[in-house]
């Protein structure tokens, strides 16, 4: 299908197959790659700068397959790659194209849960120390109180697929028992990475009742349907037939099929995707 032109979906690992499957739910029609880079995950204890190169290559090899707009499904590369990739190396590569991140419309609409005005944001190191979410929110909810907790050990245990173990339960308990430490008025955490919704049975074992958990899989979905009612210009460039297909730069696509089933909640089949 020569004009087939996809939303590319890109996360580090398995993570934004999260948030893939609330797009696929909401925006059943279009056509989709998502692509991986496991080959090099876990981002979130990266620099700056690996972060950026490693998602603008990945960003480049979505174009080079046909899509017009890439959604970087990660928190991570959100946070510190998306800004240099939207002011500077599009404007360089092809100004037509488009890429979306995650944090913007998780800060749009998370005020709109908390009672007490005060949020607990959980993400990787990257995304924490990036500042990005208590910026974004600032903007949209200046009256709100946020505070952040790092879980570096969260990705890998997902990851690796302890994140049902026991093993796992320690430090699900540890990085919340941080957060709340932070405040008593907590009424809302939010898993600002698309990986931890994988440990929703486990963080909502270890929470009080009183606190809810805000996952972003239907926060995005909703939030990119409505850019395509805003912008009808990629809407009606965007190919229709319903497609999925799933790309990984691990040569272990058995293994890359195995996890990422859990992930999307439906059966995966991959292609490997070797980086240059
Ligand atoms: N899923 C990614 C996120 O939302 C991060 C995983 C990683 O550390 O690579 O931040």
């Amino acid at each position: 299908m020569l004009n087939k032109q996809p939303i590319g979906i890109f996360d580090s690992g398995y993570g934004g197959l999260t948030v893939f499957r609330s797009i696929a739910d909401q925006l059943p029609g279009y056509d989709y790659i998502y692509l991986g880079d496991n080959a090099r995950a876990p981002y979130g204890n990266r620099s700056f700068q690996a972060i950026h190169q490693y998602t603008w290559e990945c960003v480049q090899m979505l174009f080079k397959m046909g899509c017009p707009l890439v959604i970087l499904a990660c928190n991570t590369a959100s946070a510190k790659a998306l800004r240099t990739i939207q002011q500077q190396d599009l404007q360089n590569e092809d100004p037509a194209k488009r890429v979306l991140g995650v944090i913007r419309p998780t800060a749009e609409v998370i005020g709109n849960y908390t009672q007490t005005k005060e949020i607990g944001v959980l993400g990787t190191k990257g995304t924490v120390q990036s500042g990005s979410y208590l910026m974004e929110i600032e903007h949209f909810f200046p009256e709100l109180k946020v505070y952040q907790q790092a879980c570096p050990l969260w990705v890998p245990l997902i990851e690796n697929g302890e994140y049902d173990k026991p093993g796992a339960d320690y430090f699900v308990a540890s990085y919340l028992d941080q957060i709340l430490a932070q405040s008593t008025n907590i009424d809302t955490l939010l898993l600002a990475c698309t990986h931890y919704p994988l440990l929703l049975d486990k963080i909502r074992a270890y929470l009080p009742g009183h606190i809810q958990v805000v996952s972003q899989g239907e926060i995005v979905a909703k939030s990119l349907s409505d850019y395509l009612h805003r912008h009808p210009e990629m809407e009606q460039k965007l190919s229709k037939n319903g497609t999925q297909q799933f790309f990984t730069t691990s040569d272990d696509t058995a293994d890359f099929d195995h996890h990422a089933s859990l992930f999307f909640s439906a059966k995966v089949q991959s292609e490997f995707i070797p980086l240059k």
